[in-house]
């Protein structure tokens, strides 16, 4: 069976409550398709109206990280239960910024996807090598790694269900789009390592998404290839032209 394109949207540290709805209201007409699941991963605060204006559409509400504890005191955190109460259903884990500016690693990001799992929330994990990797030529070694601890302990079953986003961090916010070759090659590597922990069913399943500096021009040529399943986008989901990226073909 097809895999069907996931189109999520970043926000990161961008939108207050009130330009949330304003975006959402302006992007709601502009997004609606039945092929693609559309997601928008929003500021935590952002969570409640963001579900609130996008109510009666085909838009989904993410959160773009959580901890991997059930409660207590971990001031400042938001805990799963707290988004799926709302009725969140995806989190995106690992980013590169949340690695980079908020000490996250592997091993965080496994606990979360596993705190992720158990409560039914779909996992967005990101991985992405930095430009030094690249040119070092261990592109796919670093991220074999980063897809292996992240995966570490996680069924077949869920997996299947899991979103992976492969970022590399030099094209993030940069304007420096990978070729889709360069995309392709990494997604690729990715559906066979998961192939080779888990087997090809869980491999064909899984959804395997490119993200740096997707927008309105280069999206159809990314998603065109065979194991890029859609993208994660971030600036560009902050305008009108994420419609034209949904609806890319
Ligand atoms: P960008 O961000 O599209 O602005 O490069 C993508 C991301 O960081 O998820």
């Amino acid at each position: 069976m097809a895999r069907k394109k996931i189109i999520a949207g970043n926000w990161k540290m961008n939108m207050t409550p009130s330009e949330a709805v304003e975006l959402i209201n302006t992007l709601k007409p502009l997004v609606a398709t039945d092929e693609a699941d559309v997601v928008f991963c929003v500021p935590a605060i952002d969570i409640i109206p963001a579900l609130e204006a996008a109510k009666g559409s085909n838009i989904q509400i993410g959160a773009e990280n959580m901890y991997f504890e059930e409660k207590g005191a971990f001031t400042g955190e938001i805990s799963p239960a707290m988004l799926t109460d709302v009725g969140v259903k995806y989190v995106i884990i690992g980013h590169s910024e949340r690695r980079e500016y908020f000490a996250e690693t592997d091993e965080t990001v496994n606990k979360k996807v596993l705190k992720a799992f158990e409560h039914g929330i779909t996992p967005i994990v990101c991985c992405g090598e930095t430009l030094t990797q690249r040119e070092q030529g261990v592109t796919i070694d670093f991220i074999r790694q980063q897809i292996k601890v992240a995966f570490l302990n996680v069924t077949a079953d869920q997996a299947k269900t899991a979103v992976i986003a492969y970022e590399p961090i030099w094209a993030i916010g940069t304007g420096k789009t990978a070729t889709s070759d360069q995309a392709e090659e990494v997604c690729a590597a990715i559906r066979a390592c998961i192939a080779e922990v888990y087997d090809e069913a869980t491999a064909e399943a899984i959804r395997i998404q490119y993200g740096g500096s997707v927008n309105a021009s280069t999206a159809a040529e990314l998603f065109a290839k065979p194991n890029i399943d859609g993208g994660l986008v971030g600036g560009a989901a902050l305008k009108p032209d994420f419609g034209k990226i949904v609806n890319y073909k």
